[in-house]
């Protein structure tokens, strides 16, 4: 299988995945295989359309657009700003809405007005560190988890946390709230920088189409 006949996209495992694919799919870029919700493969191949996608997990996308081994991937926002990679972001897909807050119990907001030192608990310590360094100006210890953040605050662990709010039903049902909004994340399609020269023509028509969709969808 020679690599530059191929457009290869690297999609993280789950509803990112099924969101892009139902989008490639309105510009004509099918996986028939892709389909079925029992298959454990990791790699598909549309052979007729050239394209090969594999699932990775999401904070893994970036390093395999970074290093060449996709030359396109879709991730969130989050993602990108935490994993801090060599790629160029071609288009804000708009599904996967959601924004990164700093979150805890309503006693919490006052701790986050006088540069006090405190524990933060994170999925994302990068973007903790960058939001209370750079932007707050706040010193604070920052402890990395990996799941079930909210627990942090709940258990005594940390006074706060950053993460993901969606519908903040995760929040409310653990008598948390949102504190601060750091910022507004979605979907995005990103791009090696090599293949964007290799590929250019093939990857911006592609992306030309998808905008177009895009577009469209915003206007109804
Ligand atoms: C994410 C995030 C919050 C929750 C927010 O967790 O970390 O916990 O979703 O969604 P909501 O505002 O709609 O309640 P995820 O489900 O990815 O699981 P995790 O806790 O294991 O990271």
């Amino acid at each position: 299988m020679k690599d530059d006949l191929y457009l290869t996209f690297a999609l993280g495992k789950g509803r990112l995945s099924k969101k892009s694919m139902e989008l490639l799919e309105q510009i004509g870029i099918t996986c028939e295989e892709m389909k079925d919700p029992d298959s454990r493969k990791l790699i598909f191949v549309n052979e007729k359309q050239k394209v090969r996608f594999f699932l990775s997990k999401g904070p893994d996308v970036p390093t395999y657009v970074e290093y060449g081994a996709a030359d396109l991937g879709v991730v969130g926002r989050d993602t990108i700003l935490e994993e801090n990679r060599n790629v160029y972001e071609l288009l804000d897909l708009g599904f996967g809405k959601c924004r990164m807050c700093v979150c805890g119990p309503h006693d919490a907001k006052e701790l986050l007005q006088h540069h006090e030192r405190i524990r933060v608990a994170s999925k994302y310590p990068d973007i903790a560190r960058e939001y209370f360094y750079e932007h707050k100006h706040q010193t604070v210890d920052i402890i990395k988890l990996n799941g079930s953040v909210e627990l942090g605050p709940i258990v005594g662990l940390a006074d706060v946390i950053v993460d993901i709010v969606e519908t903040g039903s995760t929040l409310r049902e653990n008598g948390l709230e949102v504190l601060e909004e750091i910022a507004p994340l979605s979907a995005r399609l990103i791009v090696n920088p090599v293949s964007m020269q290799l590929k250019g023509d093939r990857i911006r028509d592609l992306t030309v189409r998808l905008k177009a969709i895009l577009d469209e969808e915003k206007k109804k």
